[in-house]
């Protein structure tokens, strides 16, 4: 069971450009869709655990932001790539797009996607790619990733196309410097740094993200977190009791900040 999250996919990354692709074109090729899909996400994966405890959370808001809000709610998932979330929010929406730079991961997403509409390309290429006033922005496993440079603008203009004031953006960085597992990503950093296979071992803080949230118009309403204890440990027979903590700690904490995996819901401000 791989137990590295925010690692992503690895066979492309073997390519002697490895340490150079854009993280835009990390997910076009065939065999890192196939890692994601069948390894990141595997059955029994750490990440598919975290996804467990996330999943009925988010849909939770979901249904509540649904009760409040009375009219049609029209959601857009920014880099949806196979689908996961979105096929999970789809039910819970009136209307659903999801965009991703990926034709291959999008390829997954139709296999797995009922009524959303799909897109592929860039929406800061593209800026006429995105619709006006989506009332639910989903922004999952991105942020942390993509290269810090565009982070803001890609923040930028999901802000201007989320309808104000009551639009909620739901965006998740999972890879806290803050958490129990900052000193493996360390001791990962330096052997990353001899062997050069380009694995992603990024981390925002709780502050450093709060802080590019309010930046760029969004102010945190509410923050959740996933997975409290060393990823490592679910590779051991203490698995099930492991899995057990992170179970009982999962959610709306004030601990949260020490979460690895952060989910912070925003509005507009
Ligand atoms: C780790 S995957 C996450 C996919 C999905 N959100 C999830 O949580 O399973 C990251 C996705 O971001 C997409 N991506 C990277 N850069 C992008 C960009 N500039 N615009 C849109 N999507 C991008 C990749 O193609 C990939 O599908």
């Amino acid at each position: 069971m791989r137990s590295d999250s925010t690692n992503e996919p690895r066979p492309a990354q073997r390519a002697s450009h490895a340490m150079t692709i854009s993280y835009a074109d990390r997910f076009r090729q065939k065999d890192a869709v196939e890692f994601y899909e069948s390894q990141e996400y595997g059955s029994g994966s750490y990440s598919t655990a975290i996804w467990q405890l996330q999943r009925p959370m988010i849909e939770q808001i979901l249904k509540d932001f649904r009760r409040e809000r009375k009219e049609p709610i029209r959601l857009l998932d920014f880099a949806c790539g196979t689908g996961r979330v979105l096929a999970s929010l789809e039910p819970l929406v009136d209307s659903a797009e999801g965009i991703d730079v990926s034709e291959n991961m999008v390829a997954v997403a139709r296999t797995k996607c009922v009524k959303a509409r799909l897109l592929v390309g860039d929406i800061l290429a593209g800026p006429d790619l995105l619709q006006k006033n989506y009332d639910v922005i989903s922004c999952f496993r991105f942020l942390v990733n993509v290269e810090p440079e565009l982070r803001g603008p890609v923040l930028h203009r999901l802000r201007e196309v989320l309808r104000a004031p009551d639009g909620r953006l739901l965006v998740n960085v999972h890879g806290n410097s803050r958490s129990l597992r900052h000193p493996a990503i360390v001791w990962r950093r330096r052997r990353e740094r001899a062997e050069k296979s380009g694995a992603m071992l990024n981390e925002m803080s709780p502050v450093e993200t709060r802080d590019l949230l309010r930046d760029c118009g969004f102010q945190v309403v509410r923050q959740f977190g996933f997975g409290m204890l060393p990823p490592t440990l679910y590779r051991t027979p203490l698995r099930k009791a492991v899995a057990a903590v992170d179970r009982s700690l999962a959610g709306d904490h004030w601990w949260n900040d020490w979460s690895i995996d952060m989910l912070f819901v925003c509005r507009p401000c």
